[in-house]
């Protein structure tokens, strides 16, 4: 075709780039993952056993940290993370407004309540500055999120704030600060191994730190919190706290110990697309934000572009485009203290938080997963091209 005739586009009834939808993200399950599986299956034990000890072994030691324990999703593992971290009814917990929502929500469940603090416009993560802002003398901790895979500074996080920083690393397994893994670096981290993520189990996740108490305190939460009573029998325990189950199968760990070998591989991959976006999206600046961050450090769950110029005014159309063209663009995440629940119990609105929210009018996730070609990738940016008249 001519470069200089606009193909139509497929939200207006033309051909789109593809014909499937390229998703944002996808699992890579490979034949030696499903080996792993099954031959566990015939393992007598199907419950938290010897796969979740291994997956924690070999977790904490990618990580940098002393402990890791397993729980059965991201979400429990940061009730988890806040139970064995003593918050309770009257505490305060301070977290970025864009986040997904169990960052705030577990707060809730200990009976504290989620203060919000802005972003920092360079960074999109957490604003030091802010979070200090927003501490009282209730506040017990702040939890910040490593957003799209960009790790945290926690250590101008706890000089600003002078409190412990905890970190929803749902999206940063991977990631390195100050030469470490940024697991590393937090009070306590947890992890999410949901199959969009780096590595997956199904549903999974877990807390990471090296703190052993607190390891342990993890460990007897995600199993009801029973304290063994060996002076009593060896059948008995004692309950002194609710816990839950929130225990791991060893069918799921098995995958994760298979998966965990290949973090690697599945990392240079995604740092590679996102090296690709930064070099193909140069001729979109006068249309799109990239994200920041620098490439090898960052762990790139989600590449996040923003529109900007006269298409800031038009997202949802941009959006609905990229979809109609085959590209399964996604949002992460409207801000959380525009939802229902942020305004009604905490009387939240537009405008309390002015980059959260610019950031939420205008962002979009694109496809970033191991296993996206280059093919896809060209795809992506071909969608781009026709739908913001960019000839790239
Ligand atoms: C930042 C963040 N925190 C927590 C979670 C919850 O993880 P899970 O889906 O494993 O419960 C997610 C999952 O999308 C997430 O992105």
């Amino acid at each position: 075709m001519n470069p200089r005739t606009p193909a139509r586009l497929a939200i207006d009834g033309g051909t789109p780039v593809r014909e499937r939808l390229l998703p944002y993200g996808r699992q890579t399950i490979e034949d030696d993952d499903v080996a792993a599986v099954t031959a566990m299956l015939r393992e007598p034990l199907l419950t938290t056993g010897p796969h979740v000890s291994a997956l924690e072994v070999a977790l904490a030691g990618r990580c940098g940290v002393e402990h890791a324990v397993a729980v059965n999703n991201g979400t429990t593992a940061l009730h988890a993370m806040y139970a064995a971290a003593g918050l309770r009814e009257g505490d305060e917990v301070v977290v970025p407004p864009v986040t997904f929502a169990a960052t705030a929500v577990a707060a809730l469940w200990c009976g504290a309540r989620p203060v919000f603090a802005d972003l920092d416009p360079d960074t999109l993560n957490l604003s030091a500055e802010r979070a200090a802002a927003a501490v009282t003398a209730r506040t017990r901790f702040v939890t910040t999120v490593d957003f799209a895979g960009l790790p945290s500074d926690a250590v101008s996080l706890g000089h600003a704030t002078q409190r412990p920083i905890y970190c929803d690393g749902a999206h940063s397994l991977g990631a390195t600060a100050h030469g470490r893994p940024v697991q590393a670096t937090f009070a306590a981290t947890t992890t999410s191994f949901h199959p969009v993520k780096h590595i997956t189990t199904g549903e999974g996740g877990a807390v990471l730190t090296n703190d052993a108490a607190f390891a342990a305190r993890v460990r007897r939460f995600r199993h009801h919190n029973l304290v063994l009573t060996p002076e009593v029998g060896p059948w008995a325990y004692d309950l002194v706290e609710p816990g839950m189950n929130y225990r791991l199968p060893d069918i799921n760990a098995a995958l994760g110990v298979s998966q965990l070998t290949k973090l690697d591989r599945f990392l240079a991959r995604r740092r590679a697309l996102a090296q690709r976006y930064r070099a193909r999206l140069a001729p979109f600046a006068d249309v799109l934000d990239g994200p920041p961050g620098d490439v090898d450090t960052h762990a790139w769950h989600l590449f996040v572009v923003r529109v900007r110029g006269a298409f800031a005014q038009r997202r949802r159309w941009v959006f609905e485009a990229l979809r109609a063209e085959g590209i399964g663009v996604q949002m992460h995440y409207a801000p959380l203290h525009l939802h229902t629940l942020f305004r009604e119990r905490f009387g939240h609105a537009e405008g309390d938080f002015p980059v959260a929210e610019d950031y939420g009018r205008r962002a979009i996730s694109l496809p970033i997963f191991p296993a996206m070609t280059d093919s896809d990738h060209d795809d992506v940016i071909e969608a781009l091209g026709r739908v913001l008249g960019v000839n790239p």
